[in-house]
């Protein structure tokens, strides 16, 4: 038996929603670049969940039964309200919430195609409404009704901030989106196909995955690299602050990927909203730290910014609290989550991998009394 390490270099699946090849990322065959420039998110999503770009009639089709699912059962809201939402990471919240979705949702064990197509509409429609209704809720305010003529981006700016976005914010929030929706074989993605490969259902592997991306490592990144850029505070202390990070051997959050050697492709455009959000904000020295350890990192560790560097400071430029970035990522990410679901399910096996046993030899049973 031979062990590697965090499993790199495993493939693990076969799958046909997206890839990574020689560093360039596809959903279902389309380059993220062009997704990026002229792709709405729904149509990303549909793109990802039926394998094909949509036609307009299809698209209005899917938009109008999404909009008509943003509604949260009232049990899941009331059980939001107790959460001691000041006390407690938003991710949490999330992670708690949607499981509960589960509760109220009759056909949630149905493993008919339509069943759980129908199901992920409303798990990505609800995610907005939860996330919103959370930052809301802490807050001390009122929770807003969705608006369903509105995009996915743009219903959920307004649900999180109570007025209609400006469309720079709202084509910055698609387009971050778009960039996150899914990617090969990640952490999360995996860890959903792990649960669901049991036949477990499609709320228990949305759940799992909600909590693999929680972590640091993982989706967790975008927030502490705002809080690196705040300690930072000022670009002419870039440099000392990265010196002193390195010496004491700390992880720089957002850069370095298991995959990408040579850059991820989602970090330029995530770097080009950032110039031109922080532009608008007039707050620029966001993005100039950005470039700067962007620049020392690739000179002195070889390390690139992956999509969680830039990602920062651009939801920060749009007044987006730091510690809903991983929650704005997992509303993405759900869509490439379900997509990977389903393709498990229509051709599953149970993932079950071995471990290389390391522990003491055989050893003899003492009796409790003699021990
Ligand atoms: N800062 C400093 N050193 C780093 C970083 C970093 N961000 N990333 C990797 N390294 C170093 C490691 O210390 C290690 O050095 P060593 O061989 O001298 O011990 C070497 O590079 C290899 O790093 P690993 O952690 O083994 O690489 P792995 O492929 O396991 O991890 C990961 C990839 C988790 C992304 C890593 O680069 C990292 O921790 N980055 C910071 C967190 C982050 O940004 N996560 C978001 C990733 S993108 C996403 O999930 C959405």
């Amino acid at each position: 038996m031979t062990t590697t390490k965090g499993l790199e270099g495993i493939v693990a699946t076969t799958s046909s929603v997206s890839s990574i090849i020689d560093g360039v990322l596809t959903y279902r065959g389309y380059n993220i670049d062009d997704l990026a420039e002229h792709a709405s998110f729904e149509e990303t999503v549909y793109l990802l969940w039926y394998g094909k770009l949509p036609t307009e009639k299809e698209l209005a089709e899917f938009k109008g039964k999404l909009s008509s699912q943003y509604a949260v059962p009232s049990e899941v809201m009331d059980m939001l309200k107790q959460y001691p939402l000041n006390d407690i990471h938003p991710m949490a919240g999330v992670r708690t919430a949607v499981s509960s979705l589960g509760l109220y949702d009759e056909k949630a064990d149905d493993m008919s195609e339509e069943a759980n197509l129908n199901k992920s509409i409303s798990l990505l429609a609800k995610l907005s409404t939860i996330v919103a209704a959370f930052s809301r809720l802490r807050d001390g305010k009122e929770i807003i009704e969705p608006k369903e003529n509105l995009s996915y981006a743009g219903n959920f700016l307004y649900m999180l901030n109570g007025n209609e976005p400006d469309e720079i914010s709202e084509k910055a929030i698609n387009k971050a989106l778009v960039l996150h929706a899914d990617h090969e074989l990640n952490a999360s993605t995996f860890t959903a196909r792990v649960c669901v490969a049991t036949l477990s259902d499609l709320y228990s592997g949305v759940t799992a995955a909600i909590g693999a991306l929680k972590g640091p490592l993982h989706g967790g990144a975008n927030e502490r690299v705002m809080k690196m850029l705040s300690e930072i505070g000022e670009v002419e202390n870039t440099e000392s602050y990265l010196k002193d990070a390195l010496e004491r051997k700390e992880k720089v959050m957002g850069f370095g990927h298991r995959v990408y050697k040579d850059g991820d492709p989602r970090a330029k455009h995530l770097r080009e909203m950032s110039k031109q959000l922080t532009g608008i904000t007039g707050e620029t020295k966001w993005y100039e730290m950005s470039l700067k350890l962007d620049e020392l990192m690739t000179n002195q560790k070889g390390l690139l910014p992956n999509v969680d560097f830039y990602s920062a400071s651009v939801y920060h430029s749009l007044g987006i609290k730091h510690d809903l970035f991983t929650p704005i990522f997992a509303m993405s990410r759900v869509s490439g989550w379900l997509a990977h679901i389903l393709e498990q399910y229509d051709n599953n096996r149970l993932i079950r991998p071995r471990a290389e046993y390391i522990g003491p030899p055989k050893q003899e049973f003492i009796p409790i009394e003699k021990r």
